[in-house]
């Protein structure tokens, strides 16, 4: 069996590096893909470092897949070779769960296989990601790509386009709500560009001034600097629903005056614990606090085809493989405009 190029890192402090996978063989429900773009999401930097504890080494990041059908299992009928698909954050679910059955596979009760290191029987004992040449995928977690939509510009729709997406429509984001979107990166950028496509009022909360003209640029009708504290102060009571994808720990309690009576606060930011929570605004103001995990399929395909009828992508910097590392210094330090998408022609 032929190996898979792709870059690994083989610790957390180990940089990314080029390597050869295993992928498993094209059964008669799998999609095999040859990768065009992968996105680079926040997360791959946190499992690549384990920020989180939980990495098994190699690590093969990646989870903003797009690509071409390059071999289909005997079974798959509504695909074709040569056909632009796209595979997002995960490959695979219990499928009979409660989550599984109400399309909330994220939400697998049995544990959703994560599209890079979640165990597997593929070959390596962990699934490995996007930042490789090919990868081979059940026919049920593969996203149909809209036509129209360019490839590069549209993978980080298959993370941090649905993690945005998912939140808003839970909350009913629409015409007469006004939404802040908490940080401009990967997220918040999509996060801006879809509140505003759904029909909400809504305001980029961000902690860079020099980002201010962009977010107006990429819809929002508003900038509120979140550094301004009397800023902050004259928009008390204002907001629906805020979407915090800050991917620090950080006092989310700051935030809370913003909201109205029953408003929402939802952290996208995958951080672990973080600041104490202070009830008090919660209850003068029935107030929530909650979390969000990407979205399932049936939404991703959904938010994918509200993207083509919208002609909405993300904001990107291509780069070729070689760059990863670096890539990921610069995301530490917000300079991305605003997510880097690997051109996997660049990987032999
Ligand atoms: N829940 C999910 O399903 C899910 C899915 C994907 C990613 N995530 C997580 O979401 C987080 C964001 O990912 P991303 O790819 O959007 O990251 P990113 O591109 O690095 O953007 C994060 C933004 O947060 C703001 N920020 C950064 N450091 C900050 C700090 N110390 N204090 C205040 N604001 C700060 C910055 O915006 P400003 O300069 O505008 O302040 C920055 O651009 C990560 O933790 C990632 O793991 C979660
Ligand atoms: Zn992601
Ligand atoms: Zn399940």
């Amino acid at each position: 069996m032929s190996l898979t190029p792709c870059y690994a890192a083989q610790s957390a402090t180990a940089p990314l590096a080029p390597y050869r996978i295993q992928r498993r063989a094209v059964g008669p429900k799998d999609v095999q893909i040859a990768i065009d773009y992968c996105g680079v999401c926040h997360t791959d930097l946190h499992q690549t470092r384990n920020d989180w504890g939980r990495a098994n080494y190699p690590v093969v990041p990646g989870h903003e897949i797009v690509g071409k059908v390059s071999a289909l299992g005997a079974e798959v009928q509504h695909l074709a070779i040569g056909q632009t698909v796209a595979v997002g954050c995960f490959v695979d679910s219990c499928r009979t769960c409660p989550s599984c059955q109400a399309h909330w596979e994220q939400y697998c009760l049995q544990g959703v296989k994560a599209t890079y290191n979640s165990p597997t029987q593929d070959p390596g004992g962990y699934t490995y990601g996007g930042y490789a040449k090919s990868i081979v995928v059940d026919q049920d977690f593969v996203l149909v790509m809209p036509k129209g939509l360019d490839s590069a510009a549209a993978a980080p729709l298959l993370c941090a386009g649905i993690t945005t997406y998912s939140p808003l429509k839970h909350w009913g984001i629409g015409p007469g709500k006004t939404v802040g979107v908490i940080g401009l990166g990967g997220l918040g950028h999509m996060g801006v560009k879809l509140s505003h496509a759904l029909g909400a009022k809504t305001i980029m909360i961000t902690s860079s001034p020099n980002k201010a003209a962009d977010a107006l640029k990429l819809g929002a009708d508003e900038v509120l600097l979140s550094t301004e504290a009397a800023a902050m102060q004259a928009r008390a009571n204002q907001f629906d629903f805020l979407l915090d994808t800050i991917p620090v720990p950080h006092d989310f309690n700051a935030y809370m005056p913003l909201l109205k009576v029953d408003g929402t606060l939802c952290i996208v930011g995958a951080i672990g614990p973080t600041a104490t929570l202070n009830s008090g605004p919660l209850i003068f103001g029935r107030r929530s606090v909650a979390g969000s995990l990407v979205g399932g399929i049936q939404e991703t395909q959904e938010m994918l085809d509200f993207c083509g009828q919208h002609n909405i992508t993300s904001e990107i910097e291509i780069i070729p493989i070689s760059e990863i590392n670096h890539a990921y210094e610069r995301m530490l330090k917000s300079d991305v405009k605003y997510r880097f998408v690997i051109d996997m022609s660049s990987l032999s």
